[in-house]
């Protein structure tokens, strides 16, 4: 099992490049099974959620190549089997994406029911209803969803999402490619992972428009072939990195980002006194500001604060002066790096959807455990700050989903190291059911 050590007190100062977004890289790579040609992706990012879903795209019988470094080249020509199997997806929840593709092309899939996950129950019930609109036969069988589509396919249906889903909008979106008519998804999630994804099909030849606004209609084809296509960077590492600059009053230029993906984030964050400008379409400059100041904070779906920066703004707002209230609106269950902040020092009232952090107070080092990705994430910025020692434990949360976290905070100027522990902790990160 490995950790993170780090000794907090220093400055970061100096370049960062940010890598390609997971949540868009994950959906892109799902979409190679909705043709028999190749599909090429670059700036994936080096993280483990993208190596669950090579293994399960491989389990399947796609191949996957990495001509070069951050590449994959995807070959879905000789798929064999429908089915996602329980390995794979008890450790990333994004296997479900693997259903919406499988159906519509092989007109059957089989994937295991993501359970519940510790950022709370996670349905995905209208994943299962927007099958279900477009003719398919949807049932439970042994903790497998099993999913048929008539004899002669998909057919288009509207759907109005009661509650906005990234990865639903997504499932029914690649879905819709290959079905019969139109699909109208209303409600639709607007996230920029949303958008590249349709881009990505758009370019294999499918009919998709409206991506990126509450409403996308998809019109079916035939068949789709391949394509080329660089995925976006990821805002959320861009966010986390920004934290990072303004909470140890550092000075850090974040490279290979896209500013407009990040508004509501830099928005929000120059409310609470951290400057930052936006030096052209892909650099942000961050530094410390005067003195950071309290303000109440709301996750919602995108264009709106994301949930995935509200761990990280958290601890920035131990650092601030005042009191935060930070309401959780998307999952519930999601404040459990309040507890380990707490150890550190960190005062916060943990309600049902709401913490209320006071500030400014001195973090001491402590040990910590890493409970999900974004969580760990906002563990390393309190660490990064602390008093003495900082020892963060189940690291394999951060591997999910940021690349290199440890080596890119060390090449501007962190101490932090990634230890192996010699004795055997109790869980290994199979038996620890993941959460993104
Ligand atoms: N929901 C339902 N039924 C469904 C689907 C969702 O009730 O069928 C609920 C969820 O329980 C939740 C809300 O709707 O309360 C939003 O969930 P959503 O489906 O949007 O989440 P997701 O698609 O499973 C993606 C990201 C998450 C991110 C959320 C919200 C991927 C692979 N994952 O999850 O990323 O937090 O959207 O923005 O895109 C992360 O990267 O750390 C992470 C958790």
């Amino acid at each position: 099992m490995e950790k993170f050590r780090i000794r907090g007190g220093n400055a970061i100062k100096g370049r960062v490049s940010i890598s390609g977004a997971k949540n868009s890289a994950l959906p892109c790579m799902a979409a190679a099974i909705l043709t028999a040609e190749h599909v090429i992706l670059h700036n994936i990012p080096y993280v483990r959620d993208i190596i669950t879903m090579r293994r399960l795209l491989e389990d399947i019988g796609a191949h996957v190549l990495t001509p070069e470094l951050r590449t994959h080249k995807i070959s879905a020509a000789n798929i064999e089997v429908m089915t996602a199997p329980y390995e794979l997806v008890k450790t990333m929840r994004a296997s479900v994406l693997a259903l919406g593709p499988l159906l519509a092309r092989f007109g059957k899939a089989r994937v295991s029911l993501p359970g519940g996950c510790a950022i709370g129950a996670r349905p995905i019930d209208l994943h299962l209803a927007g099958f279900t609109k477009m003719g398919a036969e949807v049932y439970l069988e042994a903790g497998d969803v099993v999913a048929r589509a008539p004899d002669d396919g998909l057919v288009g249906a509207e759907f109005d999402f009661e509650k906005i889903s990234v990865t639903g909008t997504e499932n029914l979106m690649m879905a819709g490619t290959l079905a019969r008519g139109r699909t109208t998804i209303n409600n639709a999630a607007r996230e920029p992972e949303v958008r590249d994804l349709a881009e990505l099909l758009n370019k294999m030849g499918a009919r998709v428009r409206g991506a990126g606004t509450p409403r996308i209609e998809i019109d079916g084809v035939e068949a789709l072939g391949g394509a080329e296509h660089t995925i976006i960077p990821d805002r959320i590492e861009t966010g986390t990195f920004i934290v990072a600059g303004a909470i140890t009053r550092g000075e850090l230029e974040i490279k290979d980002c896209n500013p407009e993906h990040c508004n509501r984030i830099i928005a929000k964050l120059r409310e609470v006194g951290v400057e930052i400008e936006e030096v052209n379409q892909s650099t942000l400059h961050v530094s410390a500001g005067k003195k950071l100041k309290a303000a109440e904070l709301t996750t919602q779906a995108y264009p709106a604060f994301p949930t995935d920066m509200q761990a990280q703004y958290m601890t920035l707002m131990t650092q601030a002066n005042g009191r935060s209230e930070i309401t959780e609106t998307i999952f519930e269950n999601r404040f459990m790096h309040a507890s380990e902040l707490q150890r550190m020092g960190a005062r916060i009232q943990i309600g049902h959807d709401k913490a209320i952090v006071e500030g400014p107070t001195k973090l001491i080092g402590a040990r910590v455990q890493a409970s999900d990705l974004r969580a760990s994430a906002s563990l390393v910025l309190a660490g990064l700050i602390a008093e003495g020692e900082t020892t963060i434990d189940r690291v394999y949360h951060i591997d999910r989903g940021y690349e290199k976290i440890e080596t890119k905070l060390k090449a501007v100027g962190a101490d932090i190291e990634r230890v192996r522990e010699s004795v055997t902790s109790p869980l290994s990160p199979e038996e620890d059911v993941a959460a993104a």
